[in-house]
């Protein structure tokens, strides 16, 4: 089994080869039995007791499920496991995995699912068996774990600036003829760091980079074709250290805006990186050493809420040289119960159409603590396993102790009116028909927020029982 990397994963060039940071300051985590010793001193541990760690050597994260992670086999609804728990409906995550892929696949694009949304070796191979064409990361840690895990081909979907990763990357490409790496430029002064720190690296062949385009008073990127011409130009002159690749953006930033202007305004950025890419294209300002991607430039944009508008408008764009239009969704793959079952309705509704069939795959199981008053039910589940950045989640199914009949909850007038860090607070109608013990199904809103809550994910068929695992690694 490969090892887990841990919190700080990938502080080693890749497995099999030498540390690029010593020994010492490889992972760590507390053992259990020394974390157990420790606790046996005393109700706090006395000043000189130390914790004694243990270097990273393979074993089980524990995380919520404590000793059952990795015990495959037992029921949720039976109390098998800890509560609560993360689990996915491993159906329902095969479904949306092959029916996202089939639809990038009609639609004539290529699919780098946004892997920072899960995090979990386990999916990233699932991703890549059903097709996608590479994984897309946000962090230099998050390249360390898709690399610790064999991930070929990357997208670094943000700017390349910190000296370690520069120096890890181009350590990688040195090391590994068949990586392929793909990051973003938005400035002259950012081009100019990168190509040196490149140059001191030394990778052995030239770092693939996009420009990236952004919205006005979004994140990073140029906010004008003349600085897109600068930067590309900035480029060229890196002395042979980076090579044009393509245009890049992320329309996905519209979700804050008010909601009649979202599909104008995401139109309206994706005609905004179609101009940058044909006026570099003009310039011959797309690099010939494109190798890597045969000289195709790339246009990529999409996230799991705009990616039909992003495919249309992407698609569109005719230049020189062939085109390779690039999605790089996360979410489609467990969606949710809230934001992105939304954004996926307008989807249909835009389209005419009911593909892709996405379902919400996640859902966080909880325990009926008390019913401390007729009108209020206390859940064993808080802000600590799930997220609330896209709002509360919602109650899905209640599930009388001892049973495994689901009663739906949706339509039942259950809401979430207050979070602790462990508990959820129900609202509940008269006559719930919920006792302590009883369990609880929470369906999240936005399931990026939710899966960096654990380190283990609980794969269920669908009587709920764990049929395999998924680990993640935030
Ligand atoms: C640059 C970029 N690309 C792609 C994505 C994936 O989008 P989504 O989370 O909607 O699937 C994100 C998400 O934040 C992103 O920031």
């Amino acid at each position: 089994m490969t090892q887990p990397p841990g919190h700080m994963a990938g502080l080693t060039a890749g497995q099999g080869s030498s540390p690029i940071l010593p020994a010492a300051t490889r992972t760590v985590v507390p053992h259990r039995d020394a974390v157990a010793a420790a606790a046996h001193v005393g109700r706090s541990t006395p000043p000189g007791v130390a914790f004694a760690f243990v270097a990273d050597d393979g074993t089980e994260p524990k995380g919520h499920a404590g000793q059952h992670a990795g015990v495959l086999g037992g029921n949720v609804l039976r109390e098998d496991y800890p509560l609560p728990v993360c689990v996915l409906r491993a159906a329902v995550l095969e479904r949306n995995l092959d029916r996202f892929q089939r639809y990038c696949d009609d639609a004539g694009v290529l699919l780098c699912p946004h892997a920072k949304t899960t995090m979990s070796p386990e999916l990233f191979g699932r991703q890549l068996a059903a097709g996608a064409w590479g994984l897309t990361f946000a962090t230099g840690p998050q390249v360390r774990v898709a690399r610790e895990y064999g991930v070929p081909r990357i997208f670094y979907a943000n700017q390349l600036v910190g000296a370690a990763d520069v120096r890890f990357v181009s350590a990688e490409l040195r090391r590994d003829p068949g990586f392929e790496f793909y990051c973003l430029v938005d400035s002259v002064d950012g081009v100019r760091l990168l190509a040196e720190r490149v140059a001191a690296a030394q990778p052995g062949r030239p770092l693939n980079v996009l420009v990236e385009g952004g919205l006005p008073g979004g994140r990073c990127g140029v906010r004008d074709v003349g600085t897109a011409i600068e930067v590309a130009e900035a480029v060229r002159v890196s002395g042979g250290h980076l090579v044009l690749t393509g245009v890049e953006g992320f329309e996905g930033l519209v979700a804050s805006h008010e909601p009649s202007r979202r599909e104008p305004d995401a139109r309206e950025f994706l005609a905004f990186l179609a101009e940058i890419a044909e006026t570099l294209d003009a310039r011959g300002q797309f690099g010939d050493g494109a190798a890597a991607n045969d000289g195709e430039v790339l246009l990529t944009a999409g996230g799991s809420a705009y990616f039909d508008l992003a495919a249309e408008e992407l698609k569109r764009v005719q230049l020189s040289r062939p085109v390779q239009v690039v999605l790089r969704s996360g979410c489609y793959l467990a969606e949710d119960w809230g934001s992105y079952g939304d954004r996926l309705a307008e989807v249909h509704a835009r389209t005419g159409s009911a593909r892709p069939e996405l379902e919400p795959a996640i859902e966080v199981w909880a325990q009926v603590l008390s019913v401390p008053e007729p009108g209020l039910v206390i859940l064993s589940a808080g802000r600590r396993d799930f997220g609330q950045d896209a709002g509360n989640p919602v109650a899905l199914a209640h599930v009388r102790r001892g049973e495994a009949g689901r009663r739906p909850l949706r339509d039942a007038g259950w809401r979430m009116a207050g979070v602790s860090d462990q508990h959820a607070h129900m609202a509940v109608p008269e006559g719930h028909g919920v006792a302590v013990g009883d369990l609880v199904a929470l369906g999240p809103s936005h399931p990026c927020t939710t899966f960096d809550k654990w380190r283990v994910l609980h794969l269920v068929d669908e009587d709920y029982t764990v049929t395999g695992m998924a680990r993640t690694y935030f």
